[in-house]
């Protein structure tokens, strides 16, 4: 069931659009621009939103984090409601999201069980950003673009300096319960950590994280450093117990699961999803470990 939302206004046009779960985000001035473009399923729900807050108006553009599925699922959908629109995305997002296998994933992924329908519709980047490009949303509203690769190759975080908001999506893990922070790095744990270690020297007030959540103040500002930590003990967790299993990398994820995964009751991400990102976390460190 979907219930729709209200949209929310985190500041001054600045609002959360579609469940919080899944959100798209609008910064309105000038220059109207959207940030991230969620799951196909929600595509209408953001539209909606957008004409509410802005009545005739529409966003200019649309800026990508990256393009994994739940992130730029309803992005093709949107430039079909609203022409005028381009999409922004780092060059290897431009890249990836033109490969026939690519979109064959995005449209798996976006189906949830329903084989019969296409829930995806692909879409071109417009404007491919580079590391410190600067968007212009009005005379005194701006979004900076600072390249984090690491969860991934093509991964962007937006900046808005005026207010200090940063939408890092998975740049900076993802919180889990109890003050848990979840590490991300799928790619490359080095790269990931320089790339936090990059957003923790910008001053953050609103620090947008990609699922259920938003942080502010003191929250926002002790984040990024828990973030730092938690990756740490977790490539130190890993790194443990493959020198306990003997390199064994199945009994390492099974090890992991059990304490990280098992023990969440209640809404939790997809098991398949979850075990691809531990085994790919895993690969890693255990890459990392045979070259020193
Ligand atoms: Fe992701």
């Amino acid at each position: 069931m979907i219930v729709k939302s209200d949209p929310a206004k985190i500041a001054e046009n600045f609002y959360c659009l579609g469940p919080a779960s899944v959100p798209s985000f609008l910064l309105d001035g000038d220059h109207p621009v959207m940030f991230e473009a969620g799951i196909y399923l929600f595509g209408s729900h953001y539209y909606d939103q957008i004409a509410s807050i802005m009545k005739e108006r529409r966003p200019e553009c649309l800026l990508l984090t990256h393009v994994h599925f739940d992130h730029c699922g309803a992005a093709g959908y949107l430039k079909r409601m609203i022409p005028g629109l381009t999409i922004g995305a780092s060059r290897e997002g431009s890249e990836i999201i033109k490969k026939p296998s690519a979109i064959e994933l995005i449209t798996k992924l976006n189906r949830f069980g329903k084989d019969d329908v296409s829930l995806f519709e692909p879409f071109t980047v417009g404007r491919v950003l580079e590391d410190g490009d600067e968007i212009r949303v009005s005379r005194d509203l701006s979004v900076q673009v600072i390249r984090t690769p690491g969860h991934t190759r093509d991964m962007t975080t937006y900046y808005i300096p005026e207010i200090k908001a940063m939408i890092p999506s998975e740049s900076v893990g993802v919180p889990g319960r109890d003050g848990y922070i979840m590490s991300e790095f799928l790619i490359d744990y080095d790269v990931y950590m320089n790339s936090l270690r990059r957003l923790a020297g910008y001053e953050v007030e609103i620090l947008i994280i990609s699922h259920g959540v938003y942080y502010t103040g003191d929250d926002a500002r002790a984040y990024i450093p828990r973030s730092i930590a938690a990756t740490e003990r977790f490539r130190e967790w890993v790194e443990r117990l493959l020198n306990e299993h003997d390199g064994d990398k199945d009994a390492v994820l099974r090890a992991i699961k059990s304490e990280e995964y098992d023990v969440i009751e209640g809404e939790k991400q997809p098991e398949p999803a979850y075990l691809l990102n531990l085994a790919a976390k895993i690969n890693t460190v255990q890459r990392r470990m045979d070259v020193r």
